[in-house]
């Protein structure tokens, strides 16, 4: 009998591909037709024999969608097989995971509800945005980390006495432990994000870092608002070349073209989410964790 199974959702066929064949395991596609009103079917080629199905669906842009066509295959597998894991390595609504203002609603804990019903038995997903987040799921949750990948890719770019920098407090812990893993030091910007309009505002007012090639290091971006504001505080101190190193690169409406219009080198993400930027493979951190 075979130990796992692995299903590729539409928004996550490359990278599903890539862990069956880490984990030796059957790979199975699934197809879908949309509907001129804008809902989909779903189907999955074969139904799994007995053993542990993981269903890999990073639930990006389309979110909603892409969560339902999750939740969908869950739902039909589920019938099978009494192990199924979801693989979400882009989550979506985690940074929906606290009441920053009166009557706002943890979604988070909302998709938790759903993919429990559904029929998920453990999630695994990879830096997701807070622990908060992960505890908000309330099913066993993982969450594994995309930075030692994404500084063995830094390795091979040739950097003048590289920084590395977070562009807010929140997000320190990460780039320290990119910073650590590349040998090299880290500093972390202030940011205030005003919460009604989403503008981002830098309160740092002065750092040292004349001449050094910059990594901004951040879990994700999505308007490329923190990028941008952080490229140009950056650029007024004299940096050299500012890269940016991420996790999830949503990128969504016009941020590519900000963020290179900013001053930016190069973007360099993970394949959490597909895309121009998506260089680096976590495949093998989240086959590791499964195996
Ligand atoms: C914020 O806490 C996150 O770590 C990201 O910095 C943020 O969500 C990116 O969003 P945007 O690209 O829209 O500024």
């Amino acid at each position: 009998m075979v130990k796992f199974t692995v299903i590729g959702g539409n928004a996550s066929s490359d990278l599903a591909k890539r862990i069956a064949r880490r984990l030796k395991a059957p790979y199975i596609k699934t197809g879908k037709k949309v509907f001129p009103d804008g809902e989909s079917k779903i189907t999955i080629d074969q139904i799994p024999k007995k053993s542990i199905v993981i269903v890999v669906q990073s639930t990006y842009p389309p979110v909603d969608t892409n969560l339902l066509e999750l939740l969908s295959i869950v739902s039909k597998v589920q019938k099978v097989s009494s192990k199924v894991y979801a693989v979400i390595p882009y989550m979506g609504y985690a940074r929906q995971d606290r009441e920053f203002l009166g009557g706002e609603i943890i979604t988070i804990g909302v998709v938790g509800k759903l993919l429990k019903a559904a029929g998920v038995k453990k999630i695994l997903t990879v830096d997701i945005h807070s622990k908060l987040a992960l505890k908000e799921l309330k099913i066993p949750s993982e969450n594994v980390s995309a930075m030692e990948v994404l500084v063995k890719h830094f390795k091979k770019i040739n950097m003048k006495n590289p920084l590395v920098v977070s562009p807010d407090l929140g997000g320190q812990e990460r780039a320290k432990k990119f910073a650590n893993i590349l040998k090299t030091d880290f500093i972390a910007l202030k940011k205030h994000r005003d919460r009604k309009t989403g503008k981002v505002e830098i309160l740092t007012r002065k750092v040292d870092v004349k001449n050094r090639d910059l990594i901004l290091v951040d879990d994700m971006i999505s308007t490329g608002g923190s990028i941008v504001k952080a490229t140009k505080f950056l650029k007024k101190h004299k940096c050299k070349r500012v890269f940016v190193a991420c996790t999830h690169a949503l990128l969504v409406n016009n941020a590519a073209k900000d963020i290179k219009n900013s001053g930016v080198y190069q973007i360099i993400s993970t394949n959490t989410i597909p895309g121009n930027s998506s260089k680096v493979d976590v495949s093998k951190v989240i086959s590791n964790a499964l195996s």
